[in-house]
C-alpha cells in the first residue's frame, strides 16, 4: 500500500521519460508483456474496456490494435502521464483516480491494470472498486512484476534493488523514484496470494501465470 500523493509525483516527474525508460529496464520484454495481454483481453471479445493507470496508454494502445471494435477507456490519476496516452492515440483518456472512480455500476466488459495496483493506497480497497464498475461475469486482468525464485532470486534482487535505480536515476534524474518502486516489489502479494487477495474482494476464479522466470505475472479473474 504506498502514499498516493507520493507516487502521483513521482510519475508527473517522469512521464516524459517513462516509455523509454521502461524499455531499457526490461531489455523491451515489457513489449512482449503487453502483447500478450493483449491476445487474451481479444479472446474475451469484450465491447468495452477500462485500462486502470493507463499511464502513457502503452497498454491500451495494444488492446486497442487486438480490439479495434472495442472501446477502450484509459484512466489515470497523473495528467502528465495520461497527456501521452491521449496523444499516441487511446480512444478515450479520463483523469480518474482508481480507488474513486466516477463510472455507474457493471459499466464495462473487461478492466485491465499494469504496473498499476501495486502503487493504490490500498490494493483490496481498489480492487472491490474495479470489481464494482465491472460488469458482472466481466474479465479483470492484472499485469505487475513479481519475483522470481529459485537460481535468478538473488542475481535478480541485486538488479533490482542496486542496478535498475542507478540505470533509471541515470536515465530520469529520479534515482529516489526507482528505488521506491523497486521496493514497492517486494511488498506486492504474488502468486497464491495474490489469487486469495482477488478472490476475498468479490471476484472469483482468479488465476496467476508468471512470465519470464516470474519476473512478472498475469492474474485474470470474473466478477
Ligand atoms: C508504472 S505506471 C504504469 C502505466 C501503464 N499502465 C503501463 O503499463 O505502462 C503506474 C501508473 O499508475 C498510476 N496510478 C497510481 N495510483 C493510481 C490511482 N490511485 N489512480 C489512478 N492511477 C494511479 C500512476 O499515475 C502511473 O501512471
Amino acid at each position: 500500500m504506498q502514499d498516493p500523493q507520493y507516487v502521483k509525483q513521482a510519475f508527473s516527474r517522469i512521464a516524459d521519460r517513462y516509455r523509454v525508460t521502461n524499455h531499457v529496464l526490461s531489455v523491451g520484454t515489457d513489449i512482449l508483456w503487453r502483447k500478450k495481454v493483449g491476445r487474451i483481453v481479444a479472446e474475451w471479445q469484450p465491447k468495452t474496456i477500462l485500462d486502470v493507470a493507463t499511464g502513457t496508454g502503452d497498454l491500451a494502445l495494444e488492446i486497442q490494435k487486438q480490439c479495434p471494435d472495442a472501446e477502450m477507456t484509459g484512466s489515470d490519476f497523473c495528467p502528465e502521464m495520461l497527456a501521452y496516452a491521449t496523444e499516441s492515440g487511446v480512444n478515450n483518456t479520463m483523469v480518474v483516480d482508481a480507488m474513486e472512480m466516477p463510472f455507474e455500476d457493471d459499466s464495462f466488459d473487461v478492466l485491465t491494470v499494469a504496473f498499476g495496483l501495486r502503487n493504490m493506497g490500498s490494493w483490496p480497497d481498489a480492487l472491490k472498486e474495479m470489481q464494482r464498475v465491472l460488469k458482472p461475469g466481466g474479465h479483470l486482468l492484472i499485469l505487475d512484476f513479481s519475483l522470481p525464485t529459485g537460481i535468478l532470486k538473488e542475481p535478480y534482487s541485486f538488479y533490482l534493488n542496486k542496478v535498475l535505480p542507478k540505470i533509471a536515476g541515470y536515465m530520469t534524474g529520479e534515482k529516489d523514484a526507482y528505488e521506491y518502486l523497486a521496493g514497492t516489489i517486494g511488498e506486492f502479494p504474488s502468486g497464491a496470494k495474490m489469487e486469495e487477495l482477488i478472490n476475498s474482494c468479490g471476484f472469483s476464479d482468479a488465476k496467476s501465470a508468471p512470465l519470464s522466470f516470474g519476473v512478472a505475472s498475469i492474474y485474470t479473474a470474473t466478477a
